[in-house]
């Protein structure tokens, strides 16, 4: 005999999972709210880097994407690539990272301390986001294990900081702006290629060089490089709502997605 649930009970399962729907919705906001405040903090500090972290994110997530990673992974991938250098940001690093001269060994060695010092910024949010600190914390990692500052070495380092490190690559490579596009394109991917099982993890750095993932990559790149993408524009307030923030996944207030999401 089919059970029958009175009316009054049923309402208040429905209820109860509307309220537990609109909460975590609001965690969600929550949270990526927060990393933005933070990725808001970084473009006051130092505007070039919010731009250098954002472009390290698209490449970084086009090559999530490429090497099959699932959402989860791809989301932390991209909180990692927003937030790998925020170490560079801590008072006793800034006048050297802004320094053009050659650096002394001395200064070298603190340059050598921002992935631990970002780790260290980010050590409340572990219990929200486990792989960012540490992820953060590898970035400079070496699949060799020549890498600092822990000098771990093949897959010990976290997969996202073996994807974030390739980007970043990249990204400093391609971004000088002496060089012409095309140039500085062909040196990132050689660059890439003589890195490849060394630098970088091997597996990785075939998907980076792929011809789908190298047009995307290519793709982006152009697009990081229009004008109205700038951060001087961005500061001129022209953008409030920038198109180049990158929280893919970040919900908006009807509920739907940000841009890009794949599903
Ligand atoms: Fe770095």
């Amino acid at each position: 005999m089919k059970e029958i649930i009175p009316l009054t009970v049923g309402a208040a399962a429905g209820g109860l999972l509307v309220r537990e729907h609109r909460m975590r919705t609001k965690a969600e906001r929550l949270s990526a709210a927060t990393l933005e405040t933070l990725l808001n903090a970084i473009d006051a500090n130092d505007a070039v880097t919010g731009d250098h972290v954002r472009r390290v994110a698209d490449y970084a997530l086009i090559l999530g994407e490429g090497a099959g990673l699932d959402e989860r992974t791809l989301r932390s991938t991209e909180r990692v690539a927003l937030f790998h250098d925020i170490g560079k940001l801590h008072g006793a690093l800034t006048d050297i990272f802004h320094e053009t001269s050659k650096l002394t060994p001395e200064e070298r060695r603190a340059v050598m301390t921002h992935p631990q010092r970002g780790a260290d910024v980010l050590a409340p949010l572990e219990g929200f986001f486990p792989d960012l600190p540490k992820g953060v914390a590898a970035h400079h990692e070496r699949w060799d294990g020549n890498g600092y500052p822990r000098g771990l070495k093949g897959k010990r380092i976290p997969l996202v900081a073996r994807v974030v490190a390739i980007a970043d690559t990249f990204d400093a490579i391609t971004h000088r702006r002496r060089y012409s596009h095309a140039r500085s394109f062909n040196e990132a991917i050689d660059a890439i290629k003589a890195g490849r099982g060394t630098q970088f993890d091997p597996d990785l750095a075939d998907v980076f060089l792929s011809q789908p993932v190298l047009g995307r990559i290519d793709e982006a790149m152009r697009e990081a490089n229009r004008p109205h993408k700038n951060h001087r524009n961005r500061r001129r307030g022209e953008t409030q709502r920038a198109p180049d923030v990158t929280f893919r996944w970040r919900p908006r207030s009807d509920g739907s997605r940000a841009r890009g999401h794949q599903s």
